[in-house]
């Protein structure tokens, strides 16, 4: 394309102060273990037959009305919760209803009612289970590749600086077929913006810890056959402009408002990646309550953008992998999602519902017995969860994960398909990118000869180790 590329970055840094108190006001003191969540004072009707046969009757009328949306989808916005597993939903929908005082099992998440659910399976080449850096490039690039890497083919291996240097194992993203078609793109993020999810729209590199220089050289390589991921952000295309602001405590539904805003001034369109990152975080230090107060607030974002969008967006909401927390049984109907379970282990020593496999939670047993870790202030939001295999930092998970979609062919994400199927997906919904088009492209006129592209990408710093 002869168009001048104009890639107009905006960020918008958001200073963190303390943890948490951004995120996790107030609220959490009143979701305590002294809730008396009897499930007959709540859910007395459920005890009837007619109560579940209304349910499924409701249940096939919303169905019914899912009506197939064969429209061009002329925006795109994903929503990536990083480290969002299956079990993450239902500890983070029972919490959610929890805090209204009720039992909290039966509460939806607002994208648990979109009207197409799938799985993706998010092993990378080499690795059974993955990191953000492949996942990001499966799902943003549709291509899977090695562990660690980003933006290039299964030929290069992490750390394979010169490998990464050939310009034939780079990959565009669905960002960046956006942008060739004349529409913008742009990124909100509670990471930083070089981070692995994030870099997966624009970064080619054999490594995502090349943030900066000082990376690329502590590894024995140089910048200008390496460039760091930072570099690439402002200096290769897509890019070569950059605005700074700064905005403070913004919460991520409020950084997709300023989004959604901006790029809906072009009338071809947008794609818009969305990443909530720390519920990745909060579960690599066996935070539970963390990780699901961050799956929370995701949710909010996701409600915001389906308020302001018509039906001419497609959503799509997933996760990039799993991680290793889980729910133990048996715990009584409506019992504290964050609190013990009811009954004890083999060695009388009481659990949690919620527990790791592995991080930095595991304890030491003393004199020989397991710790009782119930008579521990677990209500604190930086309470570790007990972990059964002792690592600095807890790991991901190898499940698969959910993709939830809304808008044009939403019908398309259903099903158990390779994570790297996502943005062809998305693109063929958006008659964008290389691959195959929906019927509805050919009969559209939504091309502008020439336009003026750019990007916004929407930043928070977080303060503390990344992953
Ligand atoms: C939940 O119950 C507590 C104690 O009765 C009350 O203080 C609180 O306002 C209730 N919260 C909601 C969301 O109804
Ligand atoms: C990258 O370099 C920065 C700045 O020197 C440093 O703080 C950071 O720890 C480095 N990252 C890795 C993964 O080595
Ligand atoms: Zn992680």
């Amino acid at each position: 394309m002869g168009t001048v590329r104009l890639f107009l970055l905006l960020v918008l840094v958001m200073v963190a102060t303390t943890r948490g108190d951004r995120y996790h006001p107030e609220k959490n003191a009143q979701n305590s273990q002294q809730l008396q969540r009897n499930p007959d004072a709540f859910n007395t009707a459920e005890r009837t037959p007619e109560f579940w046969k209304n349910s499924a009757k409701a249940g096939i009328e919303t169905r019914l009305k899912d009506i197939r949306n064969d429209k061009l989808a002329r925006n795109v916005i994903m929503f990536l919760g990083d480290g969002m597993s299956i079990p993450t939903l239902m500890a983070a929908r029972t919490l959610k209803g929890q805090r209204q005082n009720r039992t909290g099992e039966e509460t939806e998440l607002f994208f648990e009612t979109f009207p197409s659910v799938g799985l993706s399976k998010t092993y990378c080449l080499d690795k059974q289970i993955p990191d953000s850096a492949c996942t990001a490039t499966a799902y943003l690039a549709g291509i899977k590749n090695n562990y660690e890497t980003v933006g290039v083919d299964g030929r290069v291996q992490r750390g394979d600086c010169l490998a990464s240097a050939d310009k034939s194992t780079h990959l565009d993203s669905i960002a960046a077929w956006a942008l060739d078609d004349g529409r913008d793109a742009g990124i909100v993020t509670t990471t930083r913006v070089t981070h692995a999810s994030p870099s997966g729209t624009y970064a080619r590199s054999a490594h995502r810890d090349w943030e900066s220089d000082a990376n690329v050289t502590q590894a024995g390589f140089t910048t200008d056959v390496c460039p760091d991921i930072a570099m690439q952000l402002i200096t290769t295309s897509p890019g070569n402009k950059f605005k700074a602001d700064k905005a403070t405590d913004p919460t991520l539904a409020e950084l997709t408002e300023v989004a959604i805003n901006s790029l809906s001034r072009n009338e071809k369109g947008y794609f818009l990646f969305v990443e909530g990152g720390r519920t990745d975080h909060a579960h690599h230090d066996n935070w539970a309550q963390m990780a699901l107060d961050e799956t929370l607030e995701f949710d909010l974002a996701i409600e915001k953008a389906v308020e302001m969008v018509g039906d001419d967006t497609l959503i799509v909401v997933t996760a990039d992998h799993a991680h290793v927390m889980a729910i133990n049984g048996y715990t009584k109907r409506g019992g504290d999602i964050l609190g013990p379970s009811d009954d004890l282990g083999g060695d009388n020593v009481p659990y949690m519902t919620l527990s790791y496999t592995n991080g930095p939670g595991a304890r030491p047993h003393v004199d020989g017995n397991r710790v009782d870790v119930t008579k521990e202030d677990f209500m604190d939001l930086e309470w570790r969860s007990h972990a059964d295999v002792f690592l600095e930092w807890e790991t991901h998970g190898g499940d698969d994960v959910a993709v939830m979609a809304w808008g044009p062919h939403h019908h398309l994400f259903t099903g158990v398909y390779e994570q790297s199927h996502i943005p062809f997906r998305m693109a063929y919904a958006a008659c964008i990118g290389p691959g195959l088009h929906a019927d509805a492209c050919s009969s559209a006129s939504l091309l502008h000869p020439l336009s003026l592209l750019y990007a916004i990408v929407l930043a928070a710093l977080y303060h503390t180790a990344q992953w």
